[in-house]
């Protein structure tokens, strides 16, 4: 079997890349290795930024995939319990659309039926995918269908949209990559709750850690608490979730539900460079992770998606191979901003409170960025350059 593009992964990288595809007229095939209910339940990301609102916008796909999802301009950074409201799209309006509130498997099952119905081809629980002659002009893509039998396609290109775990970039040789990686040194235990959305995102900074509070939904709502790194997600039962979030939120009245979901992890970012291995080419998780503060990583995965079908779409129309040897440095460059942009956030609201961790020092300097944000025009400009992801024209 041959096609021109083959996707690993139905993520949200691998799902747009194969939407945008199709839009072109480009023949692709996607290779998933969970099932439609499985990839369409995974619960991640939640904000999908302005630029990637025009993104879907500018191909007719705005609509189908953002449709009905609630759009938000305003963050709350709660400070020793005093309000300040920020604005995270520019005061004119000219940057577009504000950012929309949609949990990645909305997302992931809208960009599911918008390809189907465009008569895409998406094939799940295909297992053992291996990748063959990535350096020669067809590369080979081997998995096991389905129903246990092995296939084979060759391609001109694979996209590795398989994220951090995948197979694509373990099939690059040693040496040929080089990792960037960096820990931050902060755990967050992160819960899903049957608790009611605040009125805006919010951040809450004060001597007894980080916290804050998303809304995932009418009716549930994600929590983040920092905590020691490699906590015992065992060690936070509801009551004692509960009470450090009414303290840390300075809010006790909270109203709080039952967790369905409970969850340590490590803040922790990684790039890897290039993004390239002769025809495969990484994009999203596979190619880089983001510490979650600033919710870059998902829309990271849907700039190089849109960067790398656009260069594509140059190579099979017009026999013009530009774009698609410059897809690393441009998506590089956008990945490293985005990295900046997060760990500035990451050290600003937690040095800002606990200053068991850097120091008194570093505590009053993360206090001064909170305060030029919250005053200057010029730094709330800046700010909402970054969270929209829209550089003026
Ligand atoms: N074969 C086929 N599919 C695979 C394989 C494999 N060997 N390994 C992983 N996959 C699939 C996973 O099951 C998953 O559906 O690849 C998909 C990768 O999706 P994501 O991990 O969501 O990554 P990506 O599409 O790059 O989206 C980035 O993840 O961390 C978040 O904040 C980040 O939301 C952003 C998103």
């Amino acid at each position: 079997e041959a096609t021109t593009v083959v996707v690993i992964g139905a993520g949200p990288a691998g799902l747009t890349v194969a939407n945008l595809l199709r839009r072109s007229g480009i023949d692709c095939v996607v290779l998933e290795r969970q099932s439609r209910a499985y990839v369409g339940q995974r619960q991640r990301a939640g904000i999908v930024e302005t630029r990637a609102v025009r993104m879907f916008e500018s191909w007719g796909l705005a609509d189908r995939v953002l449709g009905g999802v609630p759009s938000e301009g305003i963050l709350e950074f709660r400070v020793d319990g005093e309000r300040h409201l920020v604005r995270d799209y520019d005061h004119d309006g000219s940057a577009g659309p504000p950012a929309r509130i949609c949990p990645q498997q909305v997302l992931v099952q809208k960009l599911i039926a918008a390809y189907l119905e465009d008569g895409g081809d998406l094939r799940f629980e295909a297992a053992d995918v291996s990748l063959h002659d990535l350096t020669g002009d067809r590369p080979t893509v081997r998995y096991r269908a389905a129903d246990g039998t092995p296939r084979s396609l060759t391609c001109s290109f694979v996209a590795g949209c398989d994220g951090d775990h995948g197979i694509s970039r373990a099939a690059v040789p040693a040496g040929a990559l080089t990792a960037h990686a960096y820990d931050h040194g902060i755990g967050w235990l992160t819960v899903l709750a049957d608790a009611p959305p605040p009125a805006h995102p919010l951040f809450a900074v004060s001597e007894h850690g980080f916290a804050a509070h998303f809304p995932r939904g009418p009716h549930s709502s994600r929590f983040y608490l920092q905590c020691p790194p490699d906590d015992d997600p065992g060690a936070w039962p509801d009551t004692r979730v509960r009470d450090a979030l009414r303290t840390r939120l300075a809010d006790p009245a909270l109203p709080f539900g039952p967790i369905t979901d409970r969850e340590v992890f490590r803040l922790r970012s990684l790039v890897h460079d290039p993004l390239r291995y002769g025809r495969l080419f990484l994009v999203g998780d596979a190619a880089h992770i983001v510490s979650p503060m600033g919710g870059k990583g998902m829309n990271l995965a849907l700039y190089g998606a849109d960067l790398f079908a656009r260069a594509v779409r140059d190579v099979v129309r017009n026999d013009d191979e530009t774009a698609l040897r410059d897809y690393s440095r441009r998506c590089l460059r956008r990945v490293w901003n985005d990295q900046e942009f997060s760990d500035w956030l990451t050290r600003t609201l937690h040095d800002a409170g606990d200053d068991t961790l850097h120091g008194p020092f570093r505590r009053n300097l993360a206090r001064a960025r909170l305060d030029r944000l919250f005053t200057s025009p010029a730094a709330g400009r800046a700010f909402a350059e970054l969270m929209t992801g829209v550089e003026p024209d």
